[in-house]
C-alpha cells in the first residue's frame, strides 16, 4: 500500500501559544536534536482565534506554521472545537452540554459542547472555514485533526428533540418505536414522538452502564455516536472543498466505548489514536487496541498521543523504564502505525497537566533521561526512512469486534453483571498473542473469506446479515468460534424466540435451555474427551445437542457430565460453541484443536516468549521483534541471519535480546 506520509511522522501535541516567543526557537534547535519532524498544533486556541463573536486572529498561528514550515515539518493541523470559548458560553449557555444528570454546564473544562446545539455548529464551522481557507493549501499541512477525542454525552433539550427527528427517520412511525422497545413491559406505551425523552438518569437510566430499556439507550448511543460524528464530518467536509486531497482524521481512543469507531472509520481518511497504558497495561492489551485501530480500516494508522514518560492523570504515574518508551513505540509500528508522537513536546507551566510528561520537561534542556531515549528514536526511525511506510499485515485469523454488541452485553439485566466485553475480547486476542499467530480485529460486516479462522466471542447480538456472512463462512471451510452470551438478541435487544442461540443455533448444532451464573468462589470444572480438565466460571450454557459433539463436559452441579464445549461440522468448516468462560488451559485446549483444524500458522514455527509480529511491503517482509518479559531471551532460531533494519547488523543464532529490546528483521519477498 502507498503511504500518505513521505516519512515516519516523528513528532507531537505543540503548544507554542502557551509560551513566549523566545522559547519557540530553543524548542526548535532541541526538536532538531531528537529528529522531530511533525507538530500537531492549535488543538485547544479557539478562544486565542477567537476572542469574540465577530473578531478573528490568525498572527500567531500564522507565525508558528511559518516557523514549522522553514523547519521542513509535517504539519497536523487541529481546529481548535473541542474547548469552547468563555465569552461563546456566556452569550449562549445552551452551546454547554448536559450531562447523565441532567445538569447543563457552565463554562469550564473542554469537550464540552453540545453536539446538536445549532450555535456550536455555527461558530465552529466559521471558525473551520477560515482555517481552512488561510492553511489548507499550504503544502505543510500534512494532515488536519478534527476537534480532539471526541466523545461524552449530551442530555440537554435541542439533543432531545434531535433524538426524536433521528428516531422518526429510523422507525417513521411511534408504533414501531413502541414495539422495537417493547414499551408494552411496564406500561411505557408511547402516542406520540414528543413523548420521547432521553434515557438518562432522569429517565430509563439507571447508572451510566444500565437502563431500563435497552432499546431506548441502544438508540440513544447510535444516536449520539452519530450526532458526533456529524460534527466531524460538519468539519470535514469544509477542508475537503479547501483541498480535496488533504488527509483528514480524528484522534481516537482505543476500545472507547462511547463511539461506534468502525462506523466512524468510514469516514475517516486515516485512523490515529491515542496510546495510554497505565502502570498494570499487559502489552497483549496495547496489542490488541493497535490492532482493532489497524482494523478499523485495514490500514496503517497514526499514533497521534503517546507520552514519552509518565501521565497525569492516572492514580500512579508510572515513568517508562529505560528502554520502554522505545519498545512501545515499536510496538505501535510493527501493528501497523506509521508515525510516533507524542504529548507533549513541551511540558506545560500549569493546568492540570503540568505532570504529564513531555519531550522538554520543566528543566527546559536537552539534557535529561527522557530527552536523550526520544532522540534517539528519532535517529534510528530517521536512518530507515520510508522502508516501512505503507506496509501492511496479513493474518488467517480473525476476531470480530463490534461497538453495538459492547453496548448491548453490558446493559444486559443478568444473567451476570461481571460479562465486561473487552476483557471477553481480550481473552481469544491473548490466545494467538502468546502463539505469535498474526490475528486481526474485525467489523461484523468485513469479508471473511480472507480468514480461516474466526472467533465471535459474545456475539450476543445479531442483526442485519450477520447470520447470513457466518453461516457463508463456515460453509466455505472456515472456523467458527461462538461463545456464551450469543445470538441472544436482534438490533433492538428484543430477544429471539425458540431457543438460544437463537440465529446462530443451526450452524452451532446445539440449543442452550438455560444459562446459569454462578459467584467466581462456586465455579464449576469441564473434562475435555481426551481427559485432560479445566475449571470454568462466570456463566454456564445447559446445553441439548443438536447435531454438534460435546468436547467438553460439566464435571459438577446438576448438570455434571452435560455438554459445556461443542462442536459442529457445518458445510466444509465448523462452529465450535464454548458454553462457559473457561479458565485459561481450557480455553488454549479448545482453541488449538480449532487452530489445528483451521491450519492456522504461527509467524514462527517455535515457540516464543518474544512478541513478534509482521508487516509486509511489496518486496520485504519485517518481523518486529520485541521483549515485553522482563527477562533475557533467545532469538528464535527460524529468524537467525536476517538482518536488523535498525542496526543493519546480521542476527545470529546466539543472539540474545534483553528486556525491552527490539530488532525488525528483514526478508525479501
Ligand atoms: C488526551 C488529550 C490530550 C492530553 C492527553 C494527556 O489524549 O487528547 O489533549 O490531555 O490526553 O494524557
Ligand atoms: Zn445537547
Amino acid at each position: 500500500m502507498k503511504s500518505n506520509f513521505r516519512r515516519i511522522l516523528y513528532g507531537g501535541d505543540y503548544n507554542p501559544n502557551q509560551w513566549p516567543e523566545e522559547i519557540w526557537k530553543e524548542d526548535m534547535r532541541i526538536f532538531r536534536n531528537a529528529r522531530i519532524n511533525s507538530a500537531t498544533i492549535n488543538v485547544f486556541s479557539w478562544a486565542k482565534l477567537q476572542p469574540s463573536e465577530h473578531e478573528y486572529s490568525f498572527d500567531e498561528l500564522d507565525r508558528i506554521v511559518d516557523m514549522l514550515s522553514a523547519e521542513n515539518y509535517d504539519i497536523v493541523m487541529a481546529t481548535s472545537t473541542a474547548a469552547l470559548p468563555a465569552w461563546m458560553v456566556k452569550r449562549y449557555p445552551e452551546v454547554m452540554h448536559t450531562d447523565y444528570e441532567g445538569r447543563q454546564h457552565k463554562f469550564g473544562g473542554r469537550h464540552n459542547a453540545c453536539p446538536n446545539s445549532p450555535v456550536y455548529r455555527h461558530f465552529a464551522s466559521a471558525l473551520v472555514e477560515k482555517l481552512a481557507e488561510r492553511y489548507a493549501g499550504n503544502p505543510h499541512v500534512t494532515c488536519w485533526h478534527i476537534n480532539n477525542e471526541f466523545g461524552n454525552e449530551c442530555y440537554c433539550d435541542i439533543c432531545q428533540n434531535a433524538f426524536r427527528v433521528w428516531l422518526k427517520d429510523k422507525y417513521k412511525t411511534i408504533d414501531a418505536v413502541n414495539e422495537a422497545w417493547n414499551m408494552e413491559f411496564w406500561g411505557h406505551t408511547l402516542y406520540d414522538w414528543d413523548e420521547i425523552v432521553l434515557p438518562n438518569a432522569l429517565g430509563d437510566g439507571f447508572s451510566l452502564d444500565s437502563t431500563h430499556f435497552a432499546g431506548i439507550s441502544l438508540d440513544y448511543r447510535r444516536f449520539i455516536s452519530d450526532s458526533y460524528l456529524d460534527c466531524y464530518k460538519m468539519e470535514r467536509d469544509i477542508i475537503r472543498r479547501h483541498n480535496p486531497d488533504v488527509l483528514v482524521t480524528t484522534n481516537l481512543m482505543g476500545t472507547y466505548k462511547g463511539l461506534d469507531y468502525f462506523k466512524w472509520a468510514k469516514e475517516m481518511d486515516i485512523i490515529s489514536w491515542d496510546n495510554y497504558p497505565a502502570y498494570d497495561t499487559l502489552p497483549s492489551q496495547l496489542a490488541m487496541k493497535h490492532d482493532l485501530m489497524r482494523g478499523l480500516k485495514d490500514m496503517p494508522f497514526m499514533i497521534m498521543e503517546q507520552t514519552p514518560s509518565q501521565q497525569n492523570w492516572q492514580r500512579y504515574n508510572t515513568l517508562k523504564r529505560p528502554g520502554q518508551l522505545r519498545a512501545l513505540s515499536y510496538q505501535g509500528i510493527a501493528h501497523g502505525a506509521d508515525s510516533v508522537q507524542y504529548f507533549q513536546l513541551r511540558r506545560s507551566v500549569g493546568g492540570c497537566e503540568k505532570f504529564h510528561g513531555a519531550v522538554i520537561s520543566h528543566a527546559g534542556t536537552d539534557n535529561t533521561r527522557v530527552f536523550r531515549d526520544v532522540a534517539q528514536l528519532g535517529r534510528e526511525l530517521e536512518s530507515f526512512g520510508t522502508a516501512t511506510l505503507g506496509s501492511e499485515k496479513h493474518s488467517e485469523a480473525g476476531i470480530l469486534f463490534d461497538w453495538e454488541n459492547y453496548w448491548a452485553l453490558e446493559y444486559t439485566s443478568g444473567p451476570c453483571a461481571d460479562l465486561k466485553y473487552v476483557p471477553q475480547i481480550q481473552q481469544y486476542y491473548d490466545y494467538f498473542y502468546e502463539r505469535n499467530i498474526s490475528v486481526d480485529m474485525l467489523p461484523v460486516d468485513a469479508d471473511f473469506s480472507r480468514y480461516k479462522i474466526l472467533c465471535a466471542p459474545v456475539l450476543y447480538m445479531v442483526r442485519g446479515n450477520m447470520k447470513e456472512s457466518l453461516e457463508a463462512f463456515v460453509r466455505n471451510g472456515g472456523i467458527l468460534i461462538l461463545t456464551y452470551m450469543s445470538g441472544i438478541v436482534g438490533a433492538s435487544d428484543n430477544v429471539y424466540l425458540g431457543g438460544y442461540p437463537g440465529p446462530l443455533r443451526e450452524m452451532a448444532g446445539i440449543w442452550v435451555e438455560e444459562i446459569d451464573s454462578l459467584p467466581p468462589e462456586m465455579h464449576n470444572g469441564v473434562s475435555f474427551s481426551d481427559g485432560s480438565h479445566a475449571e470454568c466460571n462466570l456463566v454456564y450454557d445447559q446445553i441439548h445437542l443438536e447435531g454438534a459433539e460435546a468436547l467438553g463436559e460439566y464435571t459438577r452441579d446438576f448438570y455434571a457430565e452435560t455438554p459445556a464445549v461443542t462442536r459442529n461440522s457445518y458445510g466444509r468448516g465448523a462452529v465450535y460453541y464454548i458454553g462457559t468462560q473457561l479458565d485459561k488451559t481450557g480455553l488454549s485446549h479448545v482453541l488449538e484443536q480449532a487452530v489445528a483444524e483451521g491450519q492456522v500458522r504461527s509467524l514462527i514455527p517455535e515457540a516464543s516468549e518474544l512478541e513478534i509480529s509482521c508487516r509486509e511491503s511489496e518486496d520485504t517482509r519485517f518481523y518486529y521483534l520485541i521483549n515485553f518479559s522482563g527477562k533475557d531471551q533467545p532469538l528464535p532460531e527460524s529468524l537467525a541471519g536476517k538482518t536488523d533494519l535498525i542496526t543493519g547488523s546480521v542476527n545470529r543464532a546466539e543472539d540474545v535480546l534483553k528486556p525491552w529490546d527490539v530488532r525488525i528483521l528483514t526478508e525479501a519477498l
